[in-house]
């Protein structure tokens, strides 16, 4: 089939390298030409495992392609809309990116063609806009089919979802899409490439080759297929959300869990594998930590709250999540204050920048919440991760350049808050550790856990390590000579 994905940050680049690598034709549009001419010079403007790697075999193919404009696409079978929806000041999604997507495609689009949107939209939204399209004279028809990608484990999360969601207004629709995914069904050998597990911590590296996506999933005692999901375009929208939604509440629970154990005497890390071990709630998204952050969850429980207060109708379970997740970086300030007695003046390394492992991406970082905090309190930070210090390097340099618009989704809150400056980004943990009181650990790299923790305790002035992500191995950090400490014990 001949797909066009419109948008291509990480949903569309993901999605539509992905799809041509599954055996379609594919072509992925973005406004910004800038990013357009960076991927058809070979350079990735997200970094997602894997993904360059796939890139080039679809190019080498003749399978995907890039551009800026809506030139020769009058052949398509399906427009795949993956544009960005920002909450607005008032709460609400902004859908304007996804409006001027469809004015665009009406101009070209032949009636046969499928429009599909995988922007995550408020329920009623995608049911408005088939209504506009008919508006316009067109008689194409709208699918809702939302994405459950991981940043960090996109590729993987692609080729083995849980479930694929197909929210239709015409019966058709649902087997075109189903055709799209044809691999799956069939099982056919989709991939060659070393892949990291689908795991939750994608950076234990626990690689496999997945030959046959059959095989794989009943190795992993999933079901032969994904399952689909056939159901109308507003259940298909409430459906991401109530995903995010509960997934978030896990971690806000978890973490309240965690605070307890600290004041109880139990553990944390025991308790979540007990609790996790009932298959009726299940071991993933149970881990404590310092709150969720990046560019879905904080977003979209924010976007669902405004939905509940537009419906007049309470989302107190939601309210409380987002109220324990702000509450979330303080309490980790509140915790490495006690343990230093004070703040002011305290010269403190921060490992992990990145909203978790295994993405360059720092939108809502609680990391960068707790540096604010921490420095409003008179502390004094150092800086590493790896991945955003190069990030932070390509952001000052991409100030100096005007109209590269495309990257401000990866650095807005760095940019518009300022909360790092260049002279604290450190090339390396153990220059951050240099003369510390503390070293911080915020986010989860497994390059942190193969620290040498012996050159660590060198170069910090006080032997103390402060795991907010409850991921080291406290025995090797204690056996250098350090003082350990962590969350919910
Ligand atoms: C999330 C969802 O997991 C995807 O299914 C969804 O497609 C995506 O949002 C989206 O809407 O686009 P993502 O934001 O990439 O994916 O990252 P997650 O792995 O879900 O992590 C979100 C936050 O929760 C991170 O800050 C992470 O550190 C935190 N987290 C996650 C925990 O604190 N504990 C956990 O056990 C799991």
């Amino acid at each position: 089939m001949k797909l066009t994905f419109i948008g291509t940050g990480y949903v569309g680049l993901v999605s539509g390298v992905m799809m041509s690598y599954l055996g379609h034709q594919v072509t992925c549009i973005d406004v910004d030409e800038n990013k357009i001419n960076q991927l058809n010079n070979g350079l990735i403007p997200i970094y997602e495992p894997n993904l360059e790697t796939y890139i080039n075999i679809c190019k080498n193919r003749n399978a995907l392609s890039f551009q800026h404009n809506y030139e020769n696409l009058s052949d398509q079978d399906a427009f795949f809309i993956t544009v960005g929806t920002p909450t607005t000041p008032s709460g609400r999604a902004n859908l304007s990116g996804v409006y001027k997507a469809i004015d665009s495609i009406l101009q070209v689009a032949n009636d046969q063609a499928l429009i599909i949107i995988k922007s995550t939209v408020p329920p009623g939204s995608s049911l408005a806009i088939q209504e506009y399209i008919y508006s316009k004279g067109s008689d194409i028809k709208l699918a809702n089919n939302p994405e459950f990608l991981r940043e960090g484990s996109a590729v993987v999360d692609f080729l083995i979802p849980d479930r694929v969601v197909i929210g239709i207004s015409n019966p058709s629709s649902a087997n075109k899409i189903k055709d799209m995914y044809r691999v799956m069904i069939n099982g056919q050998s989709a991939s060659l490439l070393d892949l990291d597990a689908n795991d939750d911590r994608v950076y234990k590296a626990n690689h496999e080759i997945i030959t046959d996506l059959t095989q794989y999933r009943k190795k992993n005692n999933l079901s032969p297929t994904p399952d689909f999901v056939v159901t109308d375009l507003t259940t298909s929208e409430m459906i991401k959300y109530a995903s995010n939604s509960f997934l978030a509440t896990k971690i806000a629970f978890i973490n309240e869990m965690s605070d307890l154990c600290e004041n109880t005497g139990a553990n944390i890390k025991d308790l979540s594998f007990a609790v996790g071990l009932d298959r009726r709630i299940g071991s993933c998204f149970l881990k404590a930590g310092p709150g969720f952050g990046g560019s879905c969850f904080p977003k979209d429980i924010v976007a669902l709250q405004n939905i509940y207060r537009e419906k007049n109708t309470d989302s107190l379970i939601l309210d409380a999540v987002i109220k324990a997740n702000k509450s979330r970086p303080t309490k980790m300030v509140r915790k490495i204050k006690n343990l230093l007695g004070h703040l002011d003046g305290k010269q403190i390394a921060i490992l992990g920048l990145t909203y978790k492992a295994g993405t360059d991406d720092f939108r809502n970082s609680p990391a960068l919440e707790i540096i604010d905090i921490l420095k409003k309190e008179g502390a004094k930070v150092r800086v590493f991760d790896p991945m955003g210090s190069k990030i932070i390097d390509y952001v000052d340099n991409l100030r100096k350049i005007p109209n590269i618009a495309g990257h401000e989704i990866h650095i807005e809150s760095y940019q518009s808050e300022r909360i790092v400056d260049l002279e604290e980004i450190c090339d390396d943990a153990y220059e951050a550790c240099s003369k510390a009181n503390a070293a911080v650990f915020l986010t989860e790299w497994v390059q942190f856990e193969k620290l040498d923790f012996i050159e660590i305790k060198k170069s910090l002035k006080d032997p103390l390590i402060i795991d907010l992500r409850l991921f080291l191995d406290a025995d090797k950090v204690k056996k250098a000579g350090l003082n350990y400490h962590t969350i919910g014990s």
